[in-house]
């Protein structure tokens, strides 16, 4: 995801802001910018790609100066490109505003400020807020720090920023909001970055910024730091241990763990500015002008590979169950050869985490041939399949940068939630309660999440007995047998233990011959509506000596006897299960090959993005 560096003090900022974007590559980007004040005033250059693509665009431009902002962009509103990449500036260009996190009211706010005679350049939600504090500035009485309250103060969503005055170039400000931003104190020089990695070699001593606080920070004495009524906060300084290859992963030993870990803010950033609980509103803007046709849908199908194709699956249960239209879910490297009858009013999903991924893409193509609506579902912005289809949600995911899927699954199954509601309410199938209803519980997942994870200790000391197992079985019921496929994938992906995944029933038609007591079996238990029945593939399963893995829901006293290892889970709406029931799984999957010494965030012979047959 994005990523920001800014310098103020004696230096020569440019070097440093390059070098520190440079650490911050890891994150993922599309774009790079940066913005200085020198004899020249303002100088703003950006450019689309790589870091070294910036450097070529500033040979032989004016890079002096003591005092700027810089960013890596990972499009999320516009495409990337030189105009959408940051700082962003306000028309008279003399405020430069570099900007993490998503302002979800920006239409709105677009629309007065336009009112106002406001111009825009680009399509990206990050230039309305650099104008609305050029907005707010014009009010009496209001200094630059006042107008950046105020304009935070009528911002929705979540931002991190640094803003840049060219008339005082003694001053940077900037705040956050749930978007990560930290203070580096050097010797009488200031840094801010999205993490601490851009300025490690020069001050291990910094500031956290907290939620909503605005900091002050001046070329010379201390930063000051306000809430945005003004109230001040004393500033806490602390001082990081760790070195920079784990602080890349934020602590964590992988980006698998970090990706997994972070799935209570993916969730909450799939669903962020697409619900509003108090109105009961749940609206996808991507797939609006589609929403008609997808109510109306006589039949939907999915297309997707690997992952993405389990969430699929699960979409096939969420939108049959609630929204009642009948889905097809193809693997789309079958697809596009077996000669399918697809029809002008067929609705196609296409569901891709890279946006990239070959037989996906030709699945598109056949469908859209055909006169198909194809739409899709994406993390990676601007990525081919976003271009590819008629329309589409992102999920907004973040960059996922283990080869294992985790987050972008879990948000992939979000969307498809978001669109099954949205569907069955246009239907009129929801009443308004059980609507509400879904929603809060919807909203509640990130915490229940939390709490699985804060079991990993426990999950890790189960998975290490089974280091050397050789096969595992997985097996759910309903909406969790896409998840024991998807617990079975993670697994042999990363720790090269061969899995199978199996709807539970299906078992006694054959897997059952496997169970022994070297098989371990992952049985997940969570759906209440078929508690006697796995109760029954349970006692099957232990009649055999296999070894049962359980993941129940708290307080299934019954299944907890059954089982030799059981991880217990929060309780929650059926159709909301498997976005709490895979994090066990990928959990461990993860501490299997940890175990194993295995590589965990790039195992053998698999790719991120998957661009060939
Ligand atoms: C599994 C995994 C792959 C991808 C598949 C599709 O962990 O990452 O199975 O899900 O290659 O990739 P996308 O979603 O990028 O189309």
């Amino acid at each position: 995801m994005c990523g920001i560096v800014s310098y103020i003090g004696p230096k020569q900022a440019y070097p440093l802001l390059i070098n520190g974007l440079k650490r911050l590559e890891y994150r993922g980007y599309d774009s790079s910018g940066i913005a200085l004040i020198n004899n020249d005033g303002l100088c703003v250059y950006k450019s689309k790609g790589k870091i070294a693509d910036l450097e070529e665009n500033v040979k032989n431009k004016n890079i002096e100066g003591t005092i700027g902002i810089a960013h890596t962009r990972w499009a999320t509103h516009g495409e990337p490109n030189n105009v959408n990449a940051h700082p962003h500036f306000n028309e008279t260009m003399d405020l430069a505003l570099v900007h993490n996190g998503i302002i979800e009211n920006y239409d709105t706010l677009k629309v007065m400020l336009k009112k106002n005679g406001y111009h825009f350049q680009t399509e990206t939600d990050s230039e309305v807020l650099v104008q609305l504090i050029d907005f707010m500035r014009k009010k009496p009485r209001t200094n630059l720090l006042k107008a950046v309250q105020l304009a935070l103060a009528s911002v929705v969503g979540a931002y991190a920023i640094v803003l840049l005055d060219k008339n005082n170039p003694n001053q940077l400000i900037a705040a956050r909001k749930s978007s990560p931003l930290v203070i580096g104190i050097g010797d009488n020089e200031y840094f801010v970055g999205s993490d601490a990695t851009p300025f490690l070699d020069f001050t291990k001593k910094v500031i956290y910024v907290g939620d909503e606080e605005v900091v002050v920070i001046p070329r010379r004495g201390d930063i000051m730091i306000t809430t945005l009524d003004n109230t001040k906060v004393d500033p806490i300084v602390q001082h990081i241990e760790m070195d920079i290859t784990a602080l890349e992963k934020g602590g964590f030993d992988h980006f698998m763990l970090k990706e997994i870990y972070e799935q209570p803010e993916s969730i909450m950033d799939t669903m962020r500015g697409r619900i509003n609980v108090e109105d009961c509103y749940l609206q996808l803007g991507g797939i609006m002008d589609y929403k008609e046709k997808l109510i109306n849908a006589k039949r939907i199908i999915i297309v997707a590979c690997g992952t993405s194709w389990h969430a699929g699956l699960l979409g096939e249960y969420l939108i049959e169950n609630l929204a009642r239209i009948p889905v097809e879910v193809e693997y789309a490297s079958e697809f596009r050869y077996r000669n399918a009858p697809i029809f002008a009013d067929d609705i196609v999903i296409a569901i891709s985490q890279s946006g990239e991924t070959a037989d996906t893409l030709a699945a598109i193509e056949l469908a859209k041939k055909k006169g198909a609506t194809v739409l899709g579902i994406c993390n990676v912005v601007g990525s081919s399949i976003a271009r590819a289809t008629n329309a589409g949600s992102y999920t907004h995911a973040g960059q996922e940068i283990g080869v294992a899927s985790t987050k972008a699954f879990t948000s992939q199954v979000t969307l498809l939630i978001l669109m099954s509601l949205m569907i069955a309410d246009g239907k009129g199938i929801l009443e308004k309660n059980q609507k509400k209803a879904l929603i809060q519980e919807l909203m509640r997942i990130p915490e229940k999440i939390r709490k699985v994870l804060e079991k990993a200790p426990e999950i890790q000391r189960m998975s290490e007995v089974f280091t050397f197992a050789r096969n595992f079985l997985y097996l759910g019921r309903a909406y969790n047998y896409p998840v024991a496929m998807e617990g079975a994938l993670k697994l042999k992906e990363i720790s090269y233990i061969h899995a199978e995944g199996y709807p539970s029933a299906e078992m006694k038609h054959g897997p059952i011959a496997l169970i022994d007591k070297e098989t371990p079996v992952v049985f997940i238990a969570t759906t209440p509506s078929n508690h006697q029945k796995n109760i029954s593939n349970i006692q099957e399963i232990k009649a055999r000596q296999g070894r049962v893995i359980s993941i129940i829901l708290e307080g299934d006293e019954e299944i907890k006897r059954l089982s030799d290892f059981y991880i217990e889970i929060p309780d929650t709406e059926e159709e909301f299960t498997p976005l709490i029931s895979v994090v066990p799984l990928q959990l461990i999957a993860y501490y299997i090959a940890v175990a194993r010494k295995c590589n965990v965030d790039q195992p053998r012979n698999l790719a991120k993005s998957v661009t060939v047959e």
